[in-house]
């Protein structure tokens, strides 16, 4: 008899934007003639900048002629593009990082669930509340935790609070944790962390023999100097931390795929048998066995990002979405509405008007304005009573969604 992997049963609904899409869906099968504007899961609308396209054709032509044809590639991913994020995304922040330091992957969804292979079962997880929900829900797949608890929270995890109230400062743990998931800029509350702030993190894992899994998927939304973009930017970090970098928010491979993990060499675990046993080997082992690479012409679309074509391009699409973030935030706020967020990220995290529910919220919006957001409550029992808007969209979109909303609440 198969069994099944009991721990899926935990999961009480579906993972959160499948299941919002589920139910805009269902409107607009009642709705046909709703004009919906999605403003939900952060997904790219833009077109690729022009160097990456280029470089893409380049490197599909390659692979049509017998003699530049490629077939597997290094799993770990290849060099130039390795050594493209070594110069083009750490360097320039007094980050040291090796290449073989950088494994190259398909997306850090992927990544920052599929790590949890080289931890053992009985680490104590601490996450931020409001939080990603894949690493939650990866966590409740690999067994990690209980049952969920009436406000969706899981038993076995450590969940750190983030409101208005603490400024979104996440609490440092008040008992020792083994892995803790930061994620800044954060998603899904668009607001940063300090030095300062990162400094106690690193300080906090040393301390305690943790590691940070740090979530830097949108770092390239930091406007502020004074914010850390690599956790590494942290004296003491590459002994605690794994870094997850991604090219979905920054150079719009959302559909097109690919990411890093970046695991210095001086990072360790600690075996059953209490041997420390560096995790770099693990991950390796891993990424070897289970997985075969990026395809080459993405690779070589990624690295023609940090080309300086390429960079000028990015920035400019950076720039694009966080005028978009802006203009919500203005609009919000003209009405009335508090608002956080949206200006070191392409994330507005606000507070529902009269402090109705984060669902009931999403159905008001969705019935009387055709918006889609994300409700709060979606990603933690602390989002209760907020509300996140996604400034990936077309600048036509999100005007007509300030209007809409300000027509809603003002
Ligand atoms: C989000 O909307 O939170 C993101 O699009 C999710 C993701 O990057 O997987």
């Amino acid at each position: 008899m198969a069994q099944v992997n009991d721990h899926y049963l935990k999961l009480q609904a579906g993972y959160l934007f499948p299941e919002i899409a589920r139910r805009v869906n269902t409107y607009i099968d009642a709705h046909a003639e709703a004009d919906v504007i999605r403003l939900g899961i952060g997904d790219v609308t833009e077109p690729l900048p022009p160097a990456i396209i280029a470089a893409m054709h380049t490197a599909v032509d390659e692979m049509g002629d017998r003699e530049t044809f490629r077939g597997y590639g290094p799993e770990q991913g290849y060099e130039f593009l390795r050594e493209a994020l070594v110069d083009g995304a750490f360097a320039p922040r007094g980050v040291e990082i090796s290449s073989d330091e950088i494994f190259i992957s398909d997306g850090s969804k992927c990544d920052t669930g599929n790590i949890l292979d080289i931890f053992g079962a009985d680490n104590t997880v601490a996450v931020i509340d409001p939080v990603y929900p894949v690493y939650v829900d990866t966590n409740v797949m690999a067994g990690r935790t209980g049952s969920a608890t009436d406000d969706g929270r899981f038993e076995g995890l450590v969940y750190l609070p983030v409101t208005a109230e603490n400024n979104f400062v996440a609490p440092l743990p008040d008992r020792p944790v083994d892995l803790v998931y930061l994620c800044y800029p954060n998603n899904p509350t668009g607001t940063v962390a300090s030095r300062e702030t990162l400094t106690a993190w690193v300080e906090f894992a040393r301390e305690h023999d943790a590691i940070i899994l740090f979530d830097a998927a949108y770092e390239a939304y930091i406007t502020d100097p004074e914010i850390p973009h690599s956790i590494y930017e942290i004296d003491g970090a590459r002994e605690v931390a794994i870094e997850f970098r991604s090219f979905s928010k920054n150079a719009g491979f959302t559909g097109i795929r690919c990411a890093c993990t970046v695991i210095p060499h001086e990072l360790t675990g600690t075996t059953t048998s209490g041997e420390r046993i560096d995790v770099h080997r693990l991950w390796n082992r891993r990424h070897s066995t289970k997985f075969n690479g990026v395809s080459y012409p993405v690779q070589r679309g990624a690295q023609a990002a940090y080309s300086p074509e390429g960079q000028q391009q990015v920035a400019d699409l950076i720039r694009f979405y966080l005028d978009n973030a802006r203009l919500l935030r203005e609009g919000l706020e003209a009405v009335g509405i508090t608002v956080y967020g949206g200006v070191n990220a392409p994330y507005v995290w606000l507070k529902t008007p009269g402090g109705v529910d984060s669902w009931t919220f999403f159905d008001q919006l969705l019935d009387k304005a055709h918006l889609v957001g994300t409700p709060g409550s979606g990603f933690g029992a602390a989002g209760e009573g907020y509300f996140r808007l996604s400034a990936f969209n077309s600048r036509a979109n999100v005007e007509e969604a300030v209007r809409r909303f300000q027509q809603l609440v003002g």
